[in-house]
């Protein structure tokens, strides 16, 4: 009994203090206002325009990620009787993180939404359910802000960049935010937040995502440089696009492939000639960050 009563001492300590910061929303619209990033565009114009055409402004939208979702929801979660508001604690927190901030009704909501957008005959209503959804996704708050302290220790109202907060970064006069500088942004560990989702230490060999591959086969065999540092190249600023294998140009930048032909002769024994012939050598070396393709 005493454990018991500790135990809740324990759990309300722990627990009273995040729920007294924000209620959490109970609709779509409520979350989004919450974790909205308009203002963010209108002085970050470039970095807003390449974000957008980026698949982290689509991460629920995607419709390779609704198609999959819908058949999830319908053919899984649906079918073993589980309530589709679980969506929140196998799916959306890489997807959807800010979900962590609402009642569970909202993630049963996005599930709905999912698929109406998926199979609705109505071409109108899957437009609009796609619409909905485009109002959450993994924006410059989730990263700069609740992504960015390792362990979810951010500060709300707080901008996290990875430089020493400039003198000329009005975060504080406009957004009442303040500007706080961390490293972690610009390490390889803070992409495994999402791109890892296996519990940490588990091998490769038993968990193969990019961020495995990348410390067991990239850094172990020489590379050097951060998933940063490969996917948000630009000439000014980091850029915010992250360019993956749809791009061609940066997905060439993946593989050395050396061609190699000489000419050389064929005994040709059904005609009983020597033909001429060529022989290539291909070589093909992985030269990105981590097994390509992945996903
Ligand atoms: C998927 C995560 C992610 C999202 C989404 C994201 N950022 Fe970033 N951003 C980063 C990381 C990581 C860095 C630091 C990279 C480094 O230093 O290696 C960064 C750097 C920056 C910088 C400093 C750039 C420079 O080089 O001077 C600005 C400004 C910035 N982000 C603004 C934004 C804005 C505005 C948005 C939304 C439109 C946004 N970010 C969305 C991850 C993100
Ligand atoms: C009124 C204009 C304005 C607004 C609104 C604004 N920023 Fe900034 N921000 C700046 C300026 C100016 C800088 C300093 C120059 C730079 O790094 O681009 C800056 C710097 C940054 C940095 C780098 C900080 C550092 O020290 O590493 C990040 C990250 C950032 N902003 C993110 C955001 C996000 C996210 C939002 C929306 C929640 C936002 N900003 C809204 C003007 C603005
Ligand atoms: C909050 C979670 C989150 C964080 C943090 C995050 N990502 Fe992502 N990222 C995603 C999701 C979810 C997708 C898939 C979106 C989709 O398919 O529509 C994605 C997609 C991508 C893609 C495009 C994949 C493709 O199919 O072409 C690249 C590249 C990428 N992320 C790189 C990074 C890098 C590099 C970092 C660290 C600087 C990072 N991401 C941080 C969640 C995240
Ligand atoms: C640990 C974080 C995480 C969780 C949890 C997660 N995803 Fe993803 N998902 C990602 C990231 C990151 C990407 C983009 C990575 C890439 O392209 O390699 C992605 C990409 C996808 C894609 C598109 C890429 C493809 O290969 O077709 C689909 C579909 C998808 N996820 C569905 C789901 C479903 C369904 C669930 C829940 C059962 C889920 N995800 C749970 C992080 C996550
Ligand atoms: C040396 C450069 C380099 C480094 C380091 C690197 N990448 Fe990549 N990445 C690439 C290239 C090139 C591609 C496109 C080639 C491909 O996937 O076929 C790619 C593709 C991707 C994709 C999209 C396609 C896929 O295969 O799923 C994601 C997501 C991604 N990288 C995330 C990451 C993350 C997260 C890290 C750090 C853990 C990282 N990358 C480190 C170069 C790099």
């Amino acid at each position: 009994m005493r454990l018991f009563i500790t135990l809740v001492f324990l759990i309300s300590v722990v627990i009273v203090p995040q729920l007294a910061l924000a209620d959490p929303a109970k609709t779509i619209d409520e979350l989004a206002a919450m974790y909205n990033t308009d203002k963010c565009g209108e002085c970050h114009e470039d970095i807003h325009n390449e974000w957008k055409s980026s698949w982290h402004s689509k991460s629920i939208i995607d419709s390779r990620v609704i198609r999959v979702w819908r058949t999830f929801i319908v053919s899984g979660l649906d079918k073993k009787g589980i309530p589709r508001s679980m969506l929140k604690d196998i799916c959306l927190p890489c997807h959807a993180p800010q979900t962590k901030d609402a009642a569970p009704e909202v993630s049963g909501a996005i599930a709905d939404l999912v698929i109406t957008a998926a199979d609705d005959k109505d071409t109108a209503k899957r437009e609009a359910a796609l619409n909905e959804l485009s109002k959450i996704s993994v924006n410059c708050l989730i990263c700069h802000n609740m992504k960015a302290v390792p362990g979810g220790g951010s500060q709300a109202k707080t901008i996290y960049g990875p430089k020493d907060p400039s003198a000329a970064a009005p975060h504080k006069e406009e957004l009442g935010f303040e500007t706080v500088k961390t490293d972690y942004l610009s390490q390889a560990k803070f992409c495994s937040e999402c791109h890892h989702g296996c519990p940490p230490g588990m091998p490769s060999s038993l968990c193969p995502t990019l961020w495995t591959s990348y410390n067991e086969h990239y850094l172990t065999h020489g590379g050097t440089k951060t998933c940063q540092e490969c996917h948000m190249q630009g000439k000014e600023y980091k850029a915010h696009k992250f360019p993956g294998i749809d791009e061609p140009e940066f997905a060439e930048t993946g593989i050395d492939l050396v061609l190699n032909a000489s000419a050389t002769e064929f005994a040709y024994h059904l005609e009983n000639k020597i033909v001429p012939a060529v022989l290539v050598n291909v070589k093909v070396k992985n030269v990105s960050g981590h097994g390509i393709p992945h996903g």
